[in-house]
């Protein structure tokens, strides 16, 4: 089953100066399917994934999520109940705890998050699971780059989304972390059959995944 197809994806940006950023993308992505994309600096990685996560616009070209076009979908519900993202820099909520940080999704999909609700016990199942449960209660700005990191897959994973997009996970991270981020990522986008796209840099993270794409003068191949 295709999850995401993309037609003929085109991203130019006018300010300061206009940029032909992609110049037709295509992209058909299968349920369960891992991608890595890689490419150098500059290339529009960021952007794509940013595209593909409905947080912006293309310039032209089609996009569809399990058949539908992004308009079609009300893109506030794709972005909160199909779509995890990771960001590189982690964007985490500084100053609320971590188990604060998980909850907030849910709260954006106007779920219950009361102790006992169905969103709060699932904080607590992927606190476990990221092996941070002992951190419930800690500000999320005390933490350490890799627990930061393991704290936005879980709240990627906390609405339970189809697809996950991760932007350079371990950009900020030294290679023994890394290693472990990578395990963690890979393990639970396995464990639930997830569909991932991974922007990295890193072959050894490119490896897991089932193909790597890579993108250059604003074409994938
Ligand atoms: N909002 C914007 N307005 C204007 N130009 C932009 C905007 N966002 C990105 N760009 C430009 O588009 C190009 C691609 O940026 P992008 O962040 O997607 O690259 P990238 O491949 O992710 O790079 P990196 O590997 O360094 O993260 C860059 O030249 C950047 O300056
Ligand atoms: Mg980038």
């Amino acid at each position: 089953m295709t999850l995401l197809d993309v037609e003929d994806l085109h991203k130019k940006f006018q300010r300061p100066t206009t940029m032909h950023v992609l110049r037709g993308i295509n992209l058909r992505v299968a349920k369960g399917e891992k991608i890595a994309i890689m490419g150098k600096s500059g290339e529009g990685k960021s952007t794509l994934l940013h595209i593909l996560g409905a947080l912006e616009k293309p310039s032209e070209g089609e996009l569809k999520f399990l058949g539908q076009s992004y308009e079609e979908h009300a893109l506030s519900k794709l972005r909160s109940l199909h779509i995890g993202f990771i960001f590189q820099a982690f964007n985490l909520l500084d100053e609320y705890t971590t188990l604060g940080n998980l909850l907030m999704p849910a709260k954006i999909a106007r779920k219950s998050v009361s102790k006992g609700s169905e969103a709060h016990d699932r904080a607590l199942h992927l606190l476990e699971r990221v092996g941070l449960i002992e951190r419930k209660d800690f500000p999320a700005k005390l933490l350490s780059g890799g627990e930061k990191q393991r704290i936005a897959i879980a709240r990627a994973l906390m609405n339970d989304p189809d697809l996950l997009l991760a932007d350079e996970p371990s950009g900020n991270l030294d290679s023994a972390t890394s290693q472990m981020v990578y395990e963690l990522l890979l393990g639970c986008v396995k464990e639930s059959g997830k569909t991932l796209i991974v922007v990295t840099h890193d072959a050894s993270l490119a490896k897991l995944c089932d193909r790597t794409l890579i993108l250059k003068d604003g074409i994938l191949s």
